[in-house]
This record gives structure tokens, sequence and C-alpha cells, in this order.
């Protein structure tokens, strides 16, 4: 039974930077492919919205194994964003995708200004694509390594020149490893953004104490699961305030409750990660748990409860 014939009363929908989106769950982008295998398990329609594995314009191998390692209430990742490339994805993996009504999310990175902009510049031309998300989380080859993501400057500028190379809407991925996370996301609104996605993976490390190595080969890692969940909503809730966009929460989401925290702190919708690795089919229990906490209380949308934080004092529903 759908959570529709489910919960008939309980609107689920709910729109960001023009996309329509039947419920506020996503697939988050490097946990889902480009959607085929998730397929065995989750009824693609049943998402929000799908994001893709990052693409770039030339196709990646990814950093050398080991490249994951499991940690307390999470996962450490490096897998260096290997992916099909721009040609490769469009001929052989987005039809795949295009069958389903479900809104397609295309995640970018490049290396520099010119490779993000040549990448969304290609996109744009494409048929069967709703938004694409830009991760900021990779350094810029050209100006020493150093994040875009990181630098609010920079991060305005890449942002500023993506928006010309592109009229689909533009989700900007921030990542976590800043001290003001306000002001990346004002810098990337004010550039052009129509909405931003937060947070990526913080990033970590673990060592083997018998070798006295790193255990991943690229030393250090992202860090995604619950163990970052309480980190990535204090970041959204401080973005929510920080900005009028609408924002995307993720970060440890494993169940319901979860993805309300970050709703009530003010996320329009959310994407679930590392969850999928553990039951792929989490997103489809997220809806349900959502519906039926909306149904109990007497809400009628999702979206009627965007935002409604309470503060120590005032009277909770
Ligand atoms: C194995 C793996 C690969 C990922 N690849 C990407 C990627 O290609 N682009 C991106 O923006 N984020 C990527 N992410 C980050 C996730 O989309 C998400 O932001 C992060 O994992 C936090 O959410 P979670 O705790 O629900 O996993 C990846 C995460 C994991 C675990």
């Amino acid at each position: 039974m759908t959570q529709h014939e489910q919960h008939p009363a309980v609107d689920l929908s709910v729109t960001i930077a023009g996309i329509h989106l039947k419920n506020p769950v996503m697939a988050a982008s490097g946990t889902c492919g480009y959607g085929e295998e998730l397929s065995a398990f989750l009824d693609i329609n049943a998402l929000g919205a799908i994001v893709t594995k990052g693409i770039s314009l030339s196709p990646a191998a990814g950093n050398p194994p080991p490249r994951i390692v499991e940690t307390p209430s999470g996962m450490l990742n490096a897998i260096g964003l290997q992916n099909v490339g721009v040609e490769e994805f469009v001929a052989h993996k987005l039809p795949f995708l295009r069958q389903f009504q479900t809104p397609v999310i295309v995640n970018c990175f490049g290396r520099t200004t010119g490779e993000y902009c040549a990448l969304c510049q290609k996109l744009s031309a494409v048929e069967g694509i709703a938004g694409l998300e830009i991760n900021i989380s990779c350094p810029n080859v050209k100006e020493g390594g150093m994040c875009f993501g990181t630098d609010p400057s920079r991060a305005h500028q890449l942002i500023r020149d993506v928006r010309k190379a592109t009229a689909l809407p533009i989700i900007v991925k921030l990542s976590p490893n800043v001290t003001d996370i306000g002001l990346i996301a004002r810098s990337v609104e004010e550039a052009g953004a129509d909405a931003v996605s937060l947070t990526n993976t913080f990033t970590g490390m673990v060592i083997d104490v018998e070798t006295c190595q790193p255990v991943l080969a690229n030393i250090t890692g992202g860090l995604s699961g619950p163990a970052i969940r309480p980190l990535s909503l204090r970041m959204v809730w401080e973005t929510v305030q920080a900005v009028s966009v609408p924002v995307i929460g993720m970060g440890g989401i494993m169940d319901g409750a979860d993805a309300l925290q970050y709703l009530i702190a003010g996320a329009r919708a959310v994407q679930v990660g590392t969850a999928l690795f553990v039951r792929p089919d989490a997103p489809l229990r997220i809806v349900e748990d959502i519906a039926t906490y909306l149904q109990k209380r007497g809400f009628r949308s999702v979206r009627d409860i965007t935002g409604c934080l309470k503060f120590p004092g005032e009277q909770g529903q």
C-alpha cells in the first residue's frame, strides 16, 4: 500500500527551486549510484527525488583501496568521487532514471570553475534532469587545492559563474568543514543558488594501532551516518536562519524521527545516505513515518511543520 492510500488526508508534497517533489525524502548523492542497484530494493517512483553520484566532465577512478571503514555509529569513506563521466552518464545511466516519475537531480563537481561550468552547460542541454546539485567540497586545483566550499568568496565566485552557465535549478551542497556555515550559505545564495543542501561528510581519520597506519589509503575520509546527525542538524538550523532559499537537510537520517528533526529545524526536504547501506528501503519507511506523525497530530501538510521548532518555555503541539 502506498503512502497516499494509507494517509489520503496528508499532503507530503514540497517544491524546491521550482522542482515539485511528491514527498520530502530524497536519496543522497553517492549512496545510490545511478539508481539501478537501488531499484532492486525500492520503487524509485516512491522517492521524492534521486540525487546521482557526483558527475565530472571526465570519468574518474577515485582513490585506491581501502576506501571505506566502519566507525562508531557511522562510516568513513574516501571513494574520491569515482564516476563514469558526463558522456557515459548521459548515454547510459540517465535513460534508466528517466523512466521514473521521480525528479532526477545530478550532483556535479569539477576541479576548476571552468570544469564546473562546462559540465553544467552540457547537462543543461539534456532532457530529463530536474536540477543540479553542485558539490563545492572539491579542492580548486588552480588555487593550490583549497576547497571551494570552505571559502565564502571562492564559493561565491564559483556559483556566480555556474549560475551563468545553466538555467536549471541550482542546489549548492555545502561542506560542514567550516567555522561559520551561515556565511558560506549566504555567499552562495547571493551568487544565485536556488537552494542549499547540507551537510556533506565531515573530514575524519581512523588509525590501525597494530600497523600504526591510517586505515584508509587516502589517510583521511568523510564521516557520515548517525554519528554526524547532531552536528549536521545544528548546521541546518543555523543555515535556515541565515538564508531565505530552501534548505535540504541531511546527515545520519535513519528513520522518520530523524527526518522530522530536520524538518522541524526548518529544512524543506531531507536526503538519506548512509542508511541505504543498512536498509536500502529506508526512504520508504521514513516517508510512512512522516505521514503517520502528521496524521496523528492533525497536520494536513508536511509544509505545516517546516521550521515549527519551539524554544524552551514555549508550548509544543
Ligand atoms: C560512500 C559515499 C559516497 C558519497 N559520494 C558523494 C558524492 O559523490 N557527492 C556528494 O555531494 N556527496 C557524496 N556523499 C555524501 C552524502 O551524499 C551525504 O551528504 C553524507 O553522507 C551525509 O548523509 P548521511 O549521513 O545520510 O550519509 C557520499 C557519501 C558516502 C557515504
